[in-house]
């Protein structure tokens, strides 16, 4: 078995991201700026976006954090997602999800200019990733293909199993998966909770990513020899022997999964890092196309 290290592998991408920012600086030109938006105080979205501007810091980037309280009016919110539109110094704009129920995330997703999109969200980018043109790519998925790609994980002509549909991961998942790219090319499978035959289908699974948000869901007996395992989970779960109350658990049961892999993500440290390496090489991008 061994380890899809995210950490490393995001690494990698991060320090060649610096070293083109540092360059980019040396000829004149703008430097990549993304600006997030942070709604309420929900804590794990705090983790996140603080990460997403620790790591703006690490490669070069502008960054800017704009912080709403949870009761902002939707009106207020879109004013915003405008004024960063207009801005011709903002290369990418993210509004951290999930938003409080009162503001409608489609509404919020439909207003970001799909040229700042660095999230991948919008219908435009969602459209045209669908098609397979150039767009930006959802992080999760996007840093999942990358650390494939990093650890040169055969993909063609393999069964995999993607267990959720969220927009945000396991639909754009089973479109790059199943893109005829390298990696992709694979039959993919998509399930959800109405699926009957969840632990057969991942008996059938060389590559299983798992998305659905349930600490330690796929099991070893849903695994066969040799699978490759991705584990997008991250829940917080409590931990009252923990400085911070809780430990983060994956959707897949490591202990019991990994001796039967030949691949498998951590958690922390797999598909976390990715996410957030695939959001600077978007910002990148997106300021690159500009200049
Ligand atoms: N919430 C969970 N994942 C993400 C993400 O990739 N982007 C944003 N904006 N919100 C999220």
């Amino acid at each position: 078995m061994e380890i899809l290290d995210g950490k490393k592998a995001a690494q990698a991408i991060k320090d060649e991201l610096k070293m083109e920012v540092a360059q980019l600086a040396v000829e004149g030109k703008k430097i990549p700026h993304l600006a997030a938006i942070l709604v309420g105080n929900n804590g794990a979205s705090e983790t996140y976006v603080a990460a997403k501007v620790k790591a703006c810091d690490e490669v070069g980037f502008k960054s800017t954090l704009v912080r709403f309280e949870a009761d902002i009016p939707s009106v207020k919110l879109l004013e915003k997602v405008q004024e960063l539109n207009n801005d011709p110094d903002v290369d990418g704009i993210l509004v951290q999800l999930p938003l409080p129920k009162h503001i409608r995330e489609s509404d919020v997703i439909d207003a970001i200019d799909p040229d700042k999109d660095v999230d991948g969200f919008h219908p435009v980018n969602i459209g045209k990733m669908l098609q397979g043109l150039p767009s930006f790519v959802p992080a999760t998925p996007h840093g999942i293909m990358l650390l494939l790609e990093h650890f040169k994980v055969e993909t063609k002509g393999k069964h995999a199993v993607v267990v959720g549909r969220s927009n945000i991961v396991g639909r754009p998942m089973s479109i790059l998966l199943s893109s005829n790219s390298n990696p992709g090319n694979c039959t993919v499978t998509i399930c959800h909770s109405h699926t009957k035959n969840l632990k057969e289908l991942c008996l059938q699974a060389d590559i299983i990513v798992a998305a659905l948000g349930k600490p330690e869901f796929v099991t070893a007996d849903m695994v066969k020899d040799g699978a490759v395992v991705v584990d997008v989970g991250i829940t917080r779960v409590e931990d009252s022997s923990r400085k911070t109350g809780f430990k983060l658990k994956g959707d897949v049961h490591f202990e019991s999964v990994a001796p039967k892999c030949s691949w498998i993500t951590p958690v922390p440290g797999g598909v976390g890092p990715m996410t957030i390496a695939a959001l600077m090489k978007n910002t990148f991008v997106s300021c690159k196309l500009k200049n």
